[in-house]
């Protein structure tokens, strides 16, 4: 986070805290391309148990554990289904079709719902005639789609649709643990409805980089191959492990903090008309489409006192808390966006 500034752009600006630093310093270490960093093994065993699965990979970043995920439920040629905000697609510099050869077909994004007749009516079956859905990708919680979180009812309606016709369920569970403690549903629930999730540790728990892949055995050991094929091998990497195993052990359930600090946020800017869809969890999205002010004049503004926001569109905006933003960071920033927008 730049010093003195109020940083409100992305949780994953966050820095390791000192007893995160301490865990790092200590971590016992080995070459993990051999399987023998003990550090690397445990996070992975750590993180397979969290959702009930065989196996988990420990990879540098979200993206590539979502892509070697994805490369591991479907060939090239064949197709994924997802939403057309979804990161996977979106920020992930076309590596599905790029790396994996699959292509990409979409339904409309609106906010984090799916619903899951329409998944099942876009699904095409084996045949010479029309490239198969061979997976079914779905965020949770939804980055593009304000932080929302898929209601369980309507992922398990969507695990049927999936089983039924035989395609694979994968969950871009980068803020995972945010629908966890928003909705109160097992991690290992969340696990049993999906063939692969990615998961991160960067986003929110407040680690410096690391995501997983968490699936069965055999398909982690093809996840293995795919890793290093991208460069994703790493060496003494139980440095990076041991702070995913700290932010594991002691900053998931203190998401609730964030999301109290995203709904007051949310709270002091409604009356304004700028909320682009309810608060659930640590994401605060702006629609100022009823407001004089385009989205890079309020950043601009903004910055000019102190407070940093995200642009993703014309006039959409984002607010995001997290833990290295305190309390009255966030009365800070409400005085900030409230007299910007008052203006
Ligand atoms: C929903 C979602 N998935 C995946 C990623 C990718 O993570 P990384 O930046 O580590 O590649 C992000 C990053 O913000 C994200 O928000």
């Amino acid at each position: 986070m730049a010093e003195n500034l109020i940083d409100l752009r992305s949780d994953t600006v966050t820095r390791p805290t000192p007893g995160m630093r301490e865990a790092m310093a200590a971590a016992e270490v080995g070459d993990d391309v051999y399987g023998e960093d003990p550090t690397v093994n445990a996070l992975e065993a750590e993180v397979a148990a969290l959702f009930g699965h065989e196996a988990a990979l420990f990879c540098p970043t979200g993206s590539m554990a979502n892509q070697i995920a994805l490369q591991l439920l479907v060939p090239p040629g064949a197709e994924l289904l997802c939403d057309a905000d979804a990161h996977v697609i979106t920020y992930e510099m076309g590596a599905a079709a790029a790396y994996g050869g699959m292509t990409s077909r979409t339904w409309s994004a609106v906010g984090a719902d799916v619903d899951p007749d329409v998944v099942a009516g876009m699904i095409r079956p084996d045949g010479y005639w029309a490239v198969p859905t061979r997976a079914i990708a779905v965020e949770q919680t939804h980055n593009r789609g304000g932080g929302g979180v898929i209601p369980l009812d309507t992922l398990r309606r969507l695990r049927q649709v999936a089983d039924e016709a035989q395609v694979a369920l994968h969950c871009d569970g980068a803020r995972i643990w945010h629908a966890h403690v928003a909705d109160g549903v097992p991690l290992a629930t969340y696990g049993g409805l999906f063939d692969t999730l990615s998961v991160c540790l960067s986003k929110g728990l407040g680690a410096p980089v690391g995501s997983l892949v968490v699936g069965a055995a055999d398909k982690i050991e093809r996840a293995r191959v795919i890793r290093k094929r991208m460069g994703g091998g790493m060496r003494q990497a139980g440095i990076l492990a041991a702070a995913g195993r700290y932010a594991l052990a002691h900053h998931i359930d203190r998401l609730a903090e964030d999301h109290a600090k995203a709904a007051r946020l949310a709270e002091a800017i409604a009356p304004f008309g700028v909320l682009a869809a309810p608060v659930r969890t640590n994401l605060v999205p702006l629609d100022l489409a009823k407001t004089p002010l385009d989205a890079p004049t309020l950043a601009a503004a903004a910055r000019a006192e102190g407070l940093l926001i995200s642009v993703l569109g014309p006039r959409t905006a984002r607010l995001v808390t997290h833990m290295d933003v305190p309390d009255p960071a966030i009365d800070q920033a409400i005085t900030t966006l409230t007299h910007l927008l008052r203006a």
